[in-house]
């Protein structure tokens, strides 16, 4: 047997076509992020993740039209928002239980070939922002909003949340988050879909097992808790005191560090920018003050970077979108990697299936119950 490496750090458990981390430069199917941020559409980058190559027109339009056609939900769907979407459960736990009930409404469930699979990608990734958006507004007593014909992926998903059309800036501001947040190598919540899928399991239990891995907050949970830290923080004259405190404690500050990175997440910059300017625009410049000097004394005390969801806290804030929707919101975007590894891993599977280096008792021996 090989040796323990713990957390898997550095191993490398498969290859990809996806996307890839090349010194510290982030790219998808080979364009890097800086490109497609400044220059793609939502929906470009989900062709991309799943064919390679980008679309032509032809191709985008008919993937734009069919994700309309999937936005809406099975009214049954629609109506088990009821029962559960309270303040009382997490919307990732909401989340990942409408991922999962998902397939009891799709005919081509268990069915298992290329084209199914495709069929299923497109319902999932269009479904997955509706799913978000009703229970955001189930939990509020307020109605379901339908998606809107003509509307982007990005448009669509705001507009089914606040039951108005987005700004343009708010448009392309949430459309550069959702590239941004798209696919990411072999991270936690990609890797369980693979090995999910990996028993040839279907696709709605490699995403409902991703979206589990997702919530915790060493992953994607972690842009709600920036926010409650910001919360807490409350003022640029508390920043010092509480980075000590926590760095004292040694207690993880969330935002920071990543398992790849030691240079600083490339996807950082934009949202550090985009949240100078929306912080700005909402009159809440001092949360982006806040997060620069929290940013700056991290350096310097413990040369720890912002990663992807430092910056995308104060992003959705100044959105007016609520602290508990961030990780789902990530969810939304991340479900298109999601997805591509999941079709990659069925295009050449192997079941996976490490070892575990064994550290408990050895050679007990059974004693009956009446004599424990
Ligand atoms: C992302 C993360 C899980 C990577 O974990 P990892 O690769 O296992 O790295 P480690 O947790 O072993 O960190 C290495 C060192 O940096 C420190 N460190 C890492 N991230 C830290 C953070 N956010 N705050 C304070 N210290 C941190 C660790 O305490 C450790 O210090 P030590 O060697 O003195 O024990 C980790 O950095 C983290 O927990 N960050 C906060 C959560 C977060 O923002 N997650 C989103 C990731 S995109």
């Amino acid at each position: 047997m090989s040796e323990l490496t713990k957390g898997l750090e550095g191993i490398v458990a498969t290859k990809t076509k996806v996307s890839s981390i090349v010194d510290d430069q982030l790219t998808y199917a080979g364009y890097e992020i800086d490109d497609l941020t400044e220059n793609a559409s939502f929906e470009e980058v989900i062709f991309l993740l799943w064919h390679f190559r980008l679309p032509n027109a032809e191709e985008l339009q008919n993937l734009k039209g069919q994700l309309f056609d999937n936005m809406i939900l099975n009214p049954r769907m629609y109506s088990h928002f009821e029962d559960y979407a309270t303040d009382q459960i997490h919307p990732m736990t909401g989340l990942r239980t409408s991922l999962s009930y998902l397939a009891h409404f799709d005919p081509r469930a268990e069915e298992f070939n290329e084209d199914a699979h495709l069929n299923k990608a497109i319902r999932i990734q269009a479904k997955v922002a509706s799913l978000v958006a009703a229970f955001a507004r189930v939990r509020q007593g307020k109605e379901v909003v339908k998606p809107k014909k003509d509307l982007s992926y990005a448009a669509n998903f705001l507009y089914m949340l606040f039951g108005e059309e987005p700004t343009k800036v708010q448009e392309e501001g949430f459309n550069k988050a959702l590239i941004l947040h798209a696919d990411h190598e072999l991270n936690a919540s990609t890797f369980t879909a693979r090995v999910a899928v990996s028993t040839l399991s279907d696709m709605y239990s490699g995403v409902t097992a991703a979206a589990g891995a997702l919530k915790g907050p060493l992953h994607g949970g972690a842009n709600e808790q920036v926010m409650k830290m910001l919360s807490e923080i409350g003022s640029i004259d508390n920043v010092e005191d509480y980075v000590q405190k926590k760095i004292d404690n040694k207690e993880k500050i969330m935002g920071f560090g990543h398992r790849v990175y030691k240079n600083g997440d490339p996807r950082a910059k934009y949202l550090k920018e985009m949240s100078r300017k929306i912080t700005d625009e909402t009159g809440q410049k001092e949360l982006y003050e806040i997060s620069v000097k929290i940013a700056d004394l991290l350096k310097e005390k413990k040369g720890l970077l912002p990663n992807v969801d430092f910056y995308s806290a104060t992003v959705y804030h100044s959105m007016n979108i609520e602290h508990d929707l961030f990780t789902p919101i990530f969810a939304v975007s991340r479900t298109s990697g999601w997805i591509a590894h999941i079709l990659e891993q069925y295009a050449d599977n192997r079941i996976i299936r490490p070892r575990a280096e064994y550290v408990g008792d050895v050679h007990r021996k059974y004693v009956p119950v009446s004599e424990r």
